[in-house]
C-alpha cells in the first residue's frame, strides 16, 4: 500500500513537472450555501439485473465463498467502511414487473419468473427477509420500489404492511410465520419507476392521476413518485401540479453516456474527446436539477417536496459475454461520481437523496466480482474520498479557473466543492478535469490541508483482479505559504482534504 501510494506520488511529480499548470483560485467564506447534505445523497440502487445480486452480493448460505446468511462477507466489510446510508430496491424496470409475495416465505417453493427486463431467470431466493437481512447487516435505511406498473395498488399498501404492522393483524403474523417478529423501518417507499418508460408508457396526466391512487394507501413511509429522466419538463410540471399533495419526494434519472443510447461508447479503451464528453454529460444533471428545482418551487414554494435522483452514473455498452449492464469502471467514472457530488452539494435545498446505479456488477459499480474473487473500483474510492461530506454544511466557494476544449468539448478546469463537517472541520473536494495539465489553486486560506488523492496514470486506469490497486488514493497534503494555502492538483484527479484553520 505504501509502495502504491509513493509511486502515486511519484507519478503525480513526474507529470507535473512536465505540463504547466493550470492557475486557480479559490475563494471560500464561512457563509452556508444551503441547507447541510443529507448522507442520503451516498446512497445506493440495487437491481435484480446481471449479477448486480445473484453472484455479486448474494451468494446464499451454502456457498464456499465467505458470508453470512447468503451475503458476501467481502463485498458488505468495504460497504460498511464507505458507510451506506440507504439502498434503492428491487428495481428499476424490474421493480413494474415484481410481485413481492413471490419472494417470501419457503425458499424451495418460491416461484421461478422470467426476468423480463434484464433477462434470465428470477429465482426469487433473494425477497424481502433476505434484502432486509442485508440492509440490517450494512445499518441502512431502506427505499423500497413499489409496482404502480402491474400490480393494484392494494399489492403496494399490503407490502408495506406486511413490514411494518406491529399489530396481531393477519400480515403481521404472516410476517412473523416466516421468521421476522419486529417491524422493519421501511422509511422510504416509491410509487413506481419510470412511468414515462418500462414503468408504464403513461402519459403525465394519467401518471399523476394513478400516482395519486396509490398513494392513498401507503402511510407512515415517504412516498417517492417517479419523476423524469427523459428530459421531459412538461411531466414534472403536471405531477406537481397534480399530484404534489400526495408525494413527498420527486425523482430524477440522470445517466452520462460519452455517445449515444444506440451505441453508448466504451468503459475502458476510449480517447481524450470520450474523456471529455462523458464529463460534460455528467455535469449535465446540475441543468435538469435546476430546471426540475424551478419547476418545483413554483408549485412548492416551502419546499416540501425533495428531489432524489435515485438513479445516476455512467453507462457504457456491455462488453460481449459480459452479464447484462456489466461495465468495467476506471478513473473517469471517478472523476463523473466527484463532479456529481459537488453539483449535489450546491442544491441541498431539493437533492436529499441520490442512489448510484449500481452498487456491485452493474453499470457504474462499486465493486466487481467473479466468483470468489473481488475488486474494488474507482467510484468506491470516490465515495471513500468524500465521506467527510456527508452531514456537512455547504460553504460558498468561488472558484476562478480557465475552462479548456477538446474538439467542440469545453470543461472547466477545475470544479470544487467545500463544506463545514459536522466536527467543525473545513472540507474542500477539487476537481481537475484536464487529462494533461495539473491545475495550481491559490486560495483565501491559512491553514495545513491534509487528506488524499485520486489520480493515476491513464485515463482509463481501473483495478483488476490482478492489479487491485491501479486505481487507490494517497495521501495528499499542503502547508500555507507566503500566499496561502495553494493545493497543487495532478492532472485527472480528485483531492478531497480537510483542515482545522480558515482565515
Ligand atoms: O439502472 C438500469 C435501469 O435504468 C433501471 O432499471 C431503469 O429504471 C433505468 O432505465
Amino acid at each position: 500500500m505504501i509502495d502504491l501510494a509513493l509511486g502515486v506520488l511519484m507519478l503525480v511529480a513526474a507529470t507535473m513537472a512536465s505540463a504547466q499548470p493550470v492557475e486557480a483560485h479559490l475563494i471560500v467564506t464561512q457563509d452556508p450555501a444551503g441547507p447541510r447534505i443529507e448522507p442520503t445523497v451516498y446512497g445506493h440502487f440495487v437491481e435484480h439485473a446481471g449479477t448486480g445480486v445473484y453472484g455479486g452480493l448474494w451468494v446464499g448460505p451454502e456457498s464456499n465463498i465467505p458470508n453470512t446468511r447468503g451475503w458476501r462477507n467481502d463485498v458488505v466489510q468495504a460497504l460498511k467502511r464507505v458507510g451506506v446510508p440507504v439502498m434503492r430496491w428491487p428495481g428499476g424496470c424490474f421493480a413494474d414487473d415484481y410481485d413481492w409475495r413471490d419472494g417470501i416465505g419457503d425458499p424451495a417453493q418460491r416461484p421461478v419468473r422470467r426476468n423480463r427486463w434484464w433477462g434470465g431467470l428470477e429465482s426469487n431466493r433473494v425477497g424481502t427477509h433476505e434484502f432486509m437481512d442485508f440492509a440490517e447487516q450494512l445499518g441502512s435505511e431502506v427505499y423500497l420500489s413499489g409496482n404502480m406498473g402491474s400490480m393494484p395498488p392494494r399489492a403496494a399498501a399490503q407490502w408495506l404492511d406486511y413490514m411494518t404492522a406491529d399489530d396481531t393483524s393477519a400480515l403481521a403474523q404472516e410476517r412473523r410465520r416466516n421468521g421476522r417478529d419486529k417491524p422493519w423501518n421501511v422509511k422510504y417507499f416509491g410509487v413506481g419507476n419510470e412511468s414515462f418508460g418500462c414503468g408504464g408508457n403513461m402519459s403525465p396526466e394519467h401518471q399523476a392521476d394513478v400516482h395519486n391512487q396509490y398513494a392513498t394507501f401507503l402511510w407512515s413511509t415517504t412516498r417517492v413518485a417517479s419523476g423524469d429522466g427523459e428530459g421531459d419538463d412538461n411531466r414534472v410540471e403536471v405531477l406537481m401540479k397534480r399530484s404534489a399533495k400526495q408525494m413527498d419526494a420527486l425523482t430524477l434519472h440522470y445517466y452520462s453516456v460519452p455517445d449515444n443510447w444506440t451505441k453508448h461508447g466504451d468503459a475502458t479503451g476510449f480517447d481524450a474527446g470520450a474523456w471529455a464528453r462523458t464529463l460534460k454529460a455528467a455535469l449535465g444533471i446540475e441543468q435538469r436539477i435546476t430546471a426540475l428545482s424551478t419547476i418545483m418551487d413554483k408549485h412548492d414554494p416551502a419546499k416540501r417536496v425533495a428531489l432524489y435522483i435515485d438513479e445516476w452514473g455512467t453507462w457504457y455498452d456491455t462488453p460481449a459475454g459480459a452479464s447484462s449492464l456489466w461495465q468495467q469502471n476506471s478513473l473517469r467514472d471517478a472523476l463523473v461520481a466527484a463532479v456529481s457530488f459537488n453539483v449535489f452539494h450546491a442544491h441541498t435545498d431539493r437533492v436529499k437523496m441520490a442512489n448510484i446505479a449500481q452498487m456491485v456488477n452493474v453499470l457504474q459499480a462499486m465493486a466487481l466480482t467473479d466468483g470468489p474473487r473481488m475488486v474494488l473500483t474507482p467510484t468506491y474510492h470516490a465515495f471513500d474520498l468524500y465521506r467527510p461530506f456527508k452531514g456537512a454544511t455547504p460553504l460558498k466557494a468561488t472558484l476562478r479557473a480557465p475552462a479548456f476544449s477538446t474538439g467542440d468539448v469545453e470543461l472547466p478546469t477545475v470544479q470544487v466543492s467545500a463544506a463545514r463537517a459536522a466536527d467543525g472541520k473545513l472540507v474542500l473536494a477539487l476537481v481537475n478535469l484536464h487529462p494533461d495539465r495539473p491545475a495550481r489553486v491559490t486560495t483565501n486560506l491559512t491553514g495545513a490541508a491534509k487528506g488524499q488523492v485520486l489520480t493515476a496514470a491513464a485515463m482509463d486506469a481501473h483495478n483488476t483482479f490482478q492489479q487491485p490497486q491501479a486505481v487507490v488514493p494517497a495521501p495528499f497534503s499542503a502547508k500555507p505559504g507566503s500566499q496561502g494555502l495553494v493545493l497543487e492538483l495532478p492532472p485527472k484527479s480528485i483531492v478531497v482534504v480537510g483542515m482545522q484553520a480558515m482565515h
